[in-house]
Formats: structure tokens, C-alpha cells, sequence
């Protein structure tokens, strides 16, 4: 099939470059001029694993990115919409990319006689693109949704980091459709995917991937607020999890206990919910709470650092900045308020990402140090703190003997306490009691 994606960020790439290596045309357009160009040269634009490879198979054949959208949708049938929707201040979702995407792609209609199908992929809330898209599509276009264009509303559900991975092998493929006839041609795209494809209304689609989120969200605060509770009453969290998450109806996956959640999506999300529902007149008791808990988590490592020692003038290092392995996506990473509140300490400190370093010095100039790895991060430093859970760091034991202190606090939980103090390191973590009562 010949695609248009409006939007070429994480999601608008990978659905692009997935599609593509799926044997359709793709088309990726993006205002910003650099990225247009970097991905026909095949050099991907972010950091996600396979992409490099999945470029240089189908760019210059059936993958390529512009610049001119009405260009793009005139030559395709199916046009994705995967801009940002980022929050407002107020927290509710901010849709001026959404309606500048659907008033381009209404314009390019407004030219072309045979039927097309447009799909929001971008995260929106419930009524948005029956309320939002639809009129603008038809104010632009002259033409009438259901007559002369389907809408879709096809959430994403992938993970940053494992994207590739996520797109090709989804657990489930939801398709919100305006009618049947609109729902028949996304269905015919994903027909081939191994997983079950659920067809409901555009409406229920866009909620269930708020739903998804809100829901996972939860399970990450309520992991965290068990791991304080394991702080006090001298249990370790990490066995608490597995003993929970061997429960079928629980699963171990998102009890990962730590510096709590991040990234362009679960907080963001997470606020435009309660947002809307608060617009509906309902008080959302429970993810209020789930975001008041993960705001709290983001400072628990200062905490205990603060309690291992005075933070003022001490070397601190950071390692970690991306909100999760695998991405060097910063945007609202638990490491940024937790670097800015160890500069506010007087602490000076010294940061290492393997991905995320570029991005990292847009938020802090020259407040921190920059380091090129490792090792150079960890020498003579009074105190370590890990605040992404990257493989690399995971096996370093050996490295923290650079610091003045072996000092770590683990805000990922990813050293053994037990092999951390062989190594002569003093360990502490999230939901870690030093002395576990046995
Ligand atoms: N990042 C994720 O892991 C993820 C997962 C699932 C869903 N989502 C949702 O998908 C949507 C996109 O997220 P993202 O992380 O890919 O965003 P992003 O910020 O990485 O990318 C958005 C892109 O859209 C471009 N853009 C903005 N306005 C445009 C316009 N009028 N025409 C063409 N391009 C335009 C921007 O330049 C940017 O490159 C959001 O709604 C997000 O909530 C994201």
C-alpha cells in the first residue's frame, strides 16, 4: 500500500520504517528539515535499536521522508497522523500539531479524487477525532468523512528502546474505525500481524491507549510505594516483586521498583486523563495519587544520598540520563529534577549516558560535567547514583574502586547488594534495607 506518515518522531519513524520493510511505500514528513535529511541518508535521527539497519535496507526504495506533506498524502492512500501531543501547563493535552497535520492533510484531499483513509496514531483523548480531526479533514477538504475519506484511530503501543521489536510483534493491533469500510483498509494492512487485531469505535480506541498507560503507571507507583515500605519494615523489594509477580494475574512485568516513571508518554498521558476527566466532573482518586507518588520517587535517591552525607561541594556522579535503557530520550527523565535538586545541594556533578548525553546538554549548558564514560564519571567521585537501568551498567562492580568512596545508590536496582559489598561497595537502593531482617 502507498503510506504518508504526518510526523516523524519515535513513533512516526518506526511505523514508517516497519511499514516500509513490510513491502509498502512510505512516505515520512516532518517540519524539521534536518531530520528529512538525515533519514534519506539513512542515518536515524534518534536511538533505537535496529533502526540503523531497517534505513539502510529500505531507504532510496520504498522508504523516503519530505518535507511536503500535501505532496505525500496526494501520492498515498493511507495517511498516518503521529505528531506530538504534548500536555499544557494545566496538564490537558495540547492538540495544535494534531489540527495543523489534519488541516494539511485536508488540504491535500481537497485535490484528490480517490478514496483515502486517515489514521491518528498520535495519543489523543476520547472525542478527539470525532470532534477535532474529522471537522477539520472536511472543513479543508470541502469533502464528507464516511463519503469520500475513512478515519481511523489506530493507537501505538511501543516501547521506546525495543520500538522495532514492539511494532513488527504487537500484543494486540487496535483499530478504531469510522465506519466499516475505513476500519477494511487499515485491517488489510495489518492483516499479517500474529496477534489478535480488535475493531471497535474511534472513541474506545483512543481511550484504551490511555487506559493502557494509566494502567501501567499505576503499576510502576505502586511498586514504589511497596519498596518504601520495604525501606522501613526491613524486606527487600526486589523479592517482594518476584514473589508477587509469580501470580498469573499480576505478572512480574512493570514491578521494576526505582526512580519511578518518565519519557514522552506514561506522565504526560497520565496528567491529560485526569485532566479530562476533571472536565467531566470527576475526581480521579487514584491517578492522582499514582502521579503525586511518582513525583515524590523522582527525589528518593537524593534522600538517601542526603542521609549518607553532606551533598554540598561533594562529587557527585550521575549515571544515567534517558528515561529508560535503550533511548536517549530525556524528556521528562526522573534524572533531570534529580540533577537539578544535587546542583541546588552545592554538589558538583559529573554525568554519563551512552545515549543521551547530546540531548542532556540542551537542559543543563555547563551546570554538570559531561563525561565520555564510565570510568571517567566514577574518578575520585564521593558518591554514585544509577538512575537508568542501561546493560552496561550492570556490570561494573569492579569500576566504583575509581571513586574517593564506593558509594552507590542504586535508583534502578540493578547491582547485587550481596556482590556489590564483595567489591567492597557500600550499597544502598530503592526498597534496600541494609540490614534485611532475616
Ligand atoms: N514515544 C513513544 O514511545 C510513544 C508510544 C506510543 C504513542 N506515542 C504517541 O505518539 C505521538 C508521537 O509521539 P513521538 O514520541 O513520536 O513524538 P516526537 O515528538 O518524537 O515526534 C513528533 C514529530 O512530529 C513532527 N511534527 C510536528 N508537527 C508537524 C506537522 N504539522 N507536520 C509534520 N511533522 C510535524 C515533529 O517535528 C516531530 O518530529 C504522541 O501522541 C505520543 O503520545 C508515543
Amino acid at each position: 500500500m502507498k503510506i504518508s506518515i504526518i510526523g516523524t518522531g519515535y513513533v512516526g519513524l518506526i511505523t514508517g520504517a516497519c511499514l516500509a520493510d513490510l513491502g509498502n511505500s512510505v512516505v515520512c514528513v516532518d517540519v524539521i528539515e534536518d531530520k528529512v535529511k538525515s533519514i534519506n541518508s539513512a542515518v536515524p535521527p534518534i536511538h533505537e535499536e535496529g533502526l540503523l539497519e531497517l534505513l539502510k535496507k529500505n531507504v532510496g526504495k520504498n522508504l523516503s521522508a519530505s518535507t511536503d506533506a500535501k505532496n505525500a498524502v496526494k501520492n498515498s492512500n493511507i495517511t498516518f497522523i503521529a505528531v506530538g501531543t504534548p500536555s499544557r501547563d494545566d496538564g490537558s493535552i495540547d492538540l495544535k500539531y494534531v489540527e495543523e497535520s489534519a488541516k494539511s492533510i485536508g488540504k491535500a484531499l481537497k485535490e484528490k479524487n480517490n478514496y483515502h483513509v486517515v489514521v491518528v496514531k498520535s495519543t489523543v483523548i476520547p472525542g478527539t477525532t470525532d470532534s477535532v480531526v474529522i471537522p477539520i479533514l472536511e472543513e479543508f477538504s470541502g469533502k464528507v468523512a464516511g463519503k469520500d475519506f475513512g478515519v481511523c484511530m489506530n493507537p501505538e503501543f511501543l516501547r521506546e528502546g525495543k520500538a522495532i521489536h514492539d511494532f513488527m510483534n504487537p500484543d494486540r493491533i487496535v483499530i478504531g474505525e469510522y465506519d466499516k469500510k475505513s476500519g477494511d483498509k487499515i485491517y488489510k494492512l495489518y492483516k499479517n500481524f500474529n496477534c489478535p487485531i480488535m475493531r471497535t469505535s474511534l472513541r474506545a480506541a483512543e481511550m484504551i491507549k490511555y487506559a493502557a498507560n494509566a494502567f501501567l503507571a499505576t503499576k510502576i507507583s505502586f511498586i514504589n510505594e511497596i519498596a518504601n515500605i520495604c525501606e522501613k519494615v526491613g524486606v527487600d523489594v526486589c523479592d517482594i516483586a518476584k514473589g508477587v509477580g509469580l501470580d498469573h494475574r499480576i505478572s512480574p512485568m512493570f514491578l521494576n521498583a526505582g526512580v519511578g516513571f518518565g519519557g514522552s508518554c506514561f506522565p504526560k498521558d497520565v496528567r491529560a486523563l485526569i485532566s479530562e476527566a476533571s472536565e467531566e466532573n470527576y475526581n480521579t482518586i487514584l491517578l492522582n495519587a499514582v502521579l503525586n507518588l511518582n513525583e515524590k520517587q523522582k527525589m528518593r535517591v537524593v534522600e538517601i544520598a542526603d542521609n549518607i552525607m553532606d551533598l554540598s561541594d561533594k562529587n557527585i556522579t550521575v549515571l544515567g540520563l534517558a528515561f529508560k535503557e535503550g533511548t536517549d530520550d530525556i524528556r521528562d527523565a526522573p534524572p533531570i529534577p534529580t540533577i537539578e535538586n544535587l546542583l541546588r545541594r552545592g554538589a558538583k556533578v559529573s554525568v554519563y549516558d551512552p545515549e543521551a548525553m547530546e540531548n542532556a546538554k540542551g537542559i543543563f549548558g555547563n551546570k554538570v560535567k559531561y563525561c565520555k564514560n564510565i570510568e571517567s564519571a566514577l574518578k575520585d567521585a564521593d558518591l554514585c547514583i544509577i538512575m537508568t537501568e542501561w546493560d552496561e551498567f550492570k556490570e561494573i562492580y569492579d569500576k566504583f574502586k575509581l571513586m574517593k568512596n564506593s558509594i552507590v545508590v542504586d535508583g534502578r536496582r540493578i547491582l547485587d547488594p550481596i556482590k556489590a559489598e564483595k567489591y567492597g561497595i557500600k550499597y544502598y537502593g530503592i526498597g534496600y534495607h541494609k540490614n534485611q531482617i532475616r
